[in-house]
């Protein structure tokens, strides 16, 4: 991920799944692209819902790709957005980017080619993550 090329690689999917973005409410297209730990990259757009709160964002929905494939770490992601600045994270996403790793390279872009790589531990210190259960029975275990 450190390669530019890998990066780019990573860019290239979000856009594409931009262009799938459900957003007729908002009009804020979002596209993501996460890579698991197999090498291969699942992507996602964000899905709106006439309800507003049913909305789901383009990150969570890679994530989910990468789970339905098979994938139980992820090595990289990328978001995409026309927006003035290059666009960042909800707190919603990066919860759930960071089940899946406790730190990853994360590039966002704008469509004027502004770039920013973050690491996932920088937008989400200290974080609660599936470690805190390590030591705890699972309940249902206890039925
Ligand atoms: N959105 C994303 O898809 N990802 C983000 O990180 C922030 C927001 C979507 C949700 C909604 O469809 C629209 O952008 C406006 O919030």
């Amino acid at each position: 991920m450190s390669d530019p090329a890998d990066l780019d690689r990573l860019l290239a999917r979000a856009w594409a799944a931009r262009a799938r973005a459900y957003a007729p409410y908002s009009g804020f297209l979002v596209g993501a692209a996460v890579q698991g730990a197999s090498g291969a990259i699942y992507t996602g757009c964000n899905v709106e819902n006439a309800s507003i709160g049913l909305t789901v964002c383009a990150e969570r929905v890679a994530v989910f790709q990468a789970v339905l494939a098979g994938e139980r770490a992820l090595i990289a992601a990328a978001v995409v957005a026309a927006s003035p600045a290059p666009p960042t994270l909800c707190g919603a996403c990066r919860q759930v980017l960071r089940e899946f790793a406790a730190d990853l390279p994360l590039v966002c872009a704008n469509q004027a080619g502004q770039r920013r790589v973050y690491r996932l531990g920088e937008l989400l210190p200290d974080s609660f993550g599936p470690e805190a259960f390590q030591s705890v029975q699972p309940y249902f275990s206890l039925l």
